[in-house]
């Protein structure tokens, strides 16, 4: 049996466990009505109805969800939209469906040094042409701080386990466009599963190196590689893939937009405060920015950069 909308019990004012639980329903698009635990009498009616009597609560008709925690495990593992129909949780771009929760492989998240092609921090990296006074100026104008870069250790932990599903989805939305198929497929934009499977683990592994590298030489120097990696420069070499063999720069920077938007709601997904999202998201935008930046010169000579 389906109910239309969840009901959560709250105790006025909220607590901030209060809130958090209505901001994750909020985030996810889950609709909802709240109860006021106010009185001893209101309480009593909670037990009696549900069994518990500690706020937050939420409830979808007689199934007990939980607090906050057992809300995100039963948003994750699909309980809470079998419980409620017809539902689906929003996401940040209409259109752009979250896929089904894959975790990053463990090869991206404990062994990146496995991961055929990447080769950051190696002397297959090429020498960036960038110095580091460069890079302190643009870290300066992106205004990348040291609070950024606190906020982007606590994304990374949140991102590592969905950096699979999140480039899963890029994909999805590259793949939505005709004209854009052809650079991750054969030329003649038929399916390539092969470069894509190929691929997939270093694009993986920047999500969790662009909230955890340090900003050194080997940042500059494998960031150099990714642009390369766009461009006739190097594209397909790595995997030896049949597929066209140069993004157009006008591509990779229109499609930062949906790398920075898409990311709030990954960030949101384990429950952090509205305000800790903001933070994340904020650092998360700058990180990859800078990024994108560094990777524009493998386009353009030095005068133009
Ligand atoms: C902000 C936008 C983008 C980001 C953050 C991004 C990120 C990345 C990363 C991290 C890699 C792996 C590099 C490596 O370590 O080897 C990669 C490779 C790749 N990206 Fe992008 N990318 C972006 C835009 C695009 C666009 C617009 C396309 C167009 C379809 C695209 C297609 C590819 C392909 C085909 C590869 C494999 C390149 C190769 O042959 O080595 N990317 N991208």
């Amino acid at each position: 049996m389906t109910v239309s909308s969840l009901t959560v019990y709250i105790t006025r004012p909220a607590a901030p466990l209060c809130e958090r639980v209505c901001a994750f329903l909020d985030q996810r698009g889950y609709p909802y009505t709240t109860i006021d635990v106010a009185s001893d009498q209101d309480r009593e009616a909670m037990r009696q109805r549900t069994g518990y009597s500690s706020c937050p609560l939420v409830i979808a008709g007689d199934h007990v969800i939980g607090k906050l925690k057992e809300t995100i495990e039963a948003d994750r593992s699909g309980r809470l939209t079998d419980l409620l129909t017809p539902v689906r949780p929003h996401t940040a771009q209409e259109g752009a469906v979250m896929p089904d929760h894959n975790p990053t492989p463990k090869l991206v998240t404990d062994h990146p040094e496995q991961i055929r092609g990447y080769d950051y921090g190696t002397d297959r990296a090429p020498t960036s042409p960038l110095t580091l006074e460069d890079l302190e100026q643009l870290k300066q104008v992106v205004w990348l701080t040291e609070e950024d870069e606190a906020a982007l250790r606590d994304a990374a932990e949140i991102l590592a386990d969905q950096a699979d599903d999140m480039v899963s989805a890029y994909r999805a939305r590259l793949g939505e466009l005709p004209w854009m198929a052809p650079y991750s497929n054969h030329p003649d934009g038929t399916p390539n599963p092969e470069y894509g499977a190929a691929s997939k683990p270093r694009f993986d592994r920047w999500i969790i190196d662009a909230c955890t590298r340090s900003l050194d030489q080997d940042w500059l120097n494998y960031q150099h590689e990714i642009g390369l990696r766009h461009t006739s420069a190097k594209k397909t070499e790595t995997d030896n893939a049949d597929s066209l063999d140069h993004i157009p720069m006008r591509y990779l920077l229109a499609f930062t937009a949906v790398v920075i938007t898409t990311a709030r709601d990954y960030l949101a997904a384990k429950g952090a405060s509205a305000e800790q999202v903001d933070r994340m998201h904020s650092a998360f935008t700058k990180s990859v920015m800078l990024h994108v930046t560094v990777w524009t010169r493998a386009y353009v000579d030095h005068a133009s950069w």
